[in-house]
């Protein structure tokens, strides 16, 4: 295992669609890793949540990571909902955990972000220089995390935070997925599409999100404080139901057009960090073999 000095890695939210990929993406590459999550499941080595500053401190005083993951969070309408409680998990504990990580000697801290910080009016793919255009409460809290930790490395701290601004991550797990939607729609439940052509999204199988994680864990000191985490590839609803209808069967219906873009730029991962993220047609097919 690739531990000692270097430690192993802390995943939080390991029972989620992103931490469950990271996870085994980490141990498959040697890493020993520590799953947390809130509740208790194969996999699972602490249970804490991960606004319970004391428990994460305690873990990271046990364990002396190497770096920790951050793949817990709330999702956008939790946002809405109940924006306290989402302010505290997806920006105070992260600031608190970034803490927690600098006084055991951590080196790296995964931050999870999300393309929503770009909005989503924009007809080009968009690089980490294009300036943000946050348009939800959900990415403006994002958007806060990722600028907090960068403020807390700028004032010395010794932790290197990456943010990753995830587009659509897709694959077993990711439950609110509109891919995951659309391979378990019956003829009863079709999938409601919001236009097929107006309504277009970067699709990145999670598989592919766990090897960027992999590496980034794994790169040296130099690293971007934000990468772009997509496909690079633009897909219309037309062309999502195209791709994974070769090999299944979906079910779904046109609904009220809604015009929305967004993709990523991932020319930073591809040199910095050896990226390599499929298609969904080429990772449909991958899943299939
Ligand atoms: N999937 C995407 O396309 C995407 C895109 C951009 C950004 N992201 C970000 O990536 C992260 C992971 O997303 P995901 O798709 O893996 O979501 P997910 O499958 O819903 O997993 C989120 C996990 O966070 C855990 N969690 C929520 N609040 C917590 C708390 N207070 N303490 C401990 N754990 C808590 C949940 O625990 P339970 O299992 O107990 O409910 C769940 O396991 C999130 O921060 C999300 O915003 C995802």
């Amino acid at each position: 295992m690739l531990e000692g000095p270097d430690g192993p890695v802390v995943v939080v939210g390991v029972r989620g669609g992103l931490g469950h990929a990271v996870a085994g993406r980490l141990r498959a590459r040697g890493h020993g890793v520590v799953g947390v999550a809130r509740r208790a499941s194969p996999g699972v080595d602490v249970v804490a949540d991960l606004t319970d500053r004391r428990a994460l401190a305690a873990v990271l005083a046990d364990t002396r990571p190497s770096a920790v993951v951050v793949a817990a969070g709330v999702s956008p309408a939790e946002c809405d909902s109940d924006p306290e409680t989402a302010r505290r998990v997806t920006v105070d504990a992260v600031l608190d955990l970034y803490d927690a990580a600098d006084a055991v000697g951590c080196r790296t801290l995964v931050v999870p972000s999300t393309s929503a910080v770009y909005g989503d009016a924009r007809r080009t793919p968009a690089d980490e220089t294009a300036p943000p255009a946050p348009g939800s409460r959900y990415a403006e809290l994002k958007l806060a995390a990722e600028e907090g930790v960068a403020a807390r490395l700028a004032a010395g701290g010794g932790v290197r935070p990456v943010a990753l601004r995830i587009f659509n991550a897709w694959g077993p797990g990711f439950r609110r997925s509109l891919v995951t939607r659309l391979l378990a729609s019956t003829p009863e439940a079709p999938v409601a599409l919001a236009g097929l052509d107006s309504f277009v999204r970067d699709y990145v199988h999670g598989d592919d999100v766990a090897a960027l994680v992999a590496a980034v864990v794994e790169a040296g000191d130099e690293l971007p404080g934000v990468v772009n985490v997509g496909s690079g590839e633009a897909v219309s609803n037309r062309g999502l139901v195209a791709a994974l209808g070769v090999r299944h069967e979906l079910h779904w219906v046109e609904a009220e057009p809604v015009a929305s873009w967004s993709c990523a730029d991932v020319s930073l991962a591809r040199r910095v960090l050896g990226f390599a993220p499929r298609g969904v047609a080429d990772a449909v097919a991958a899943d299939a073999r």
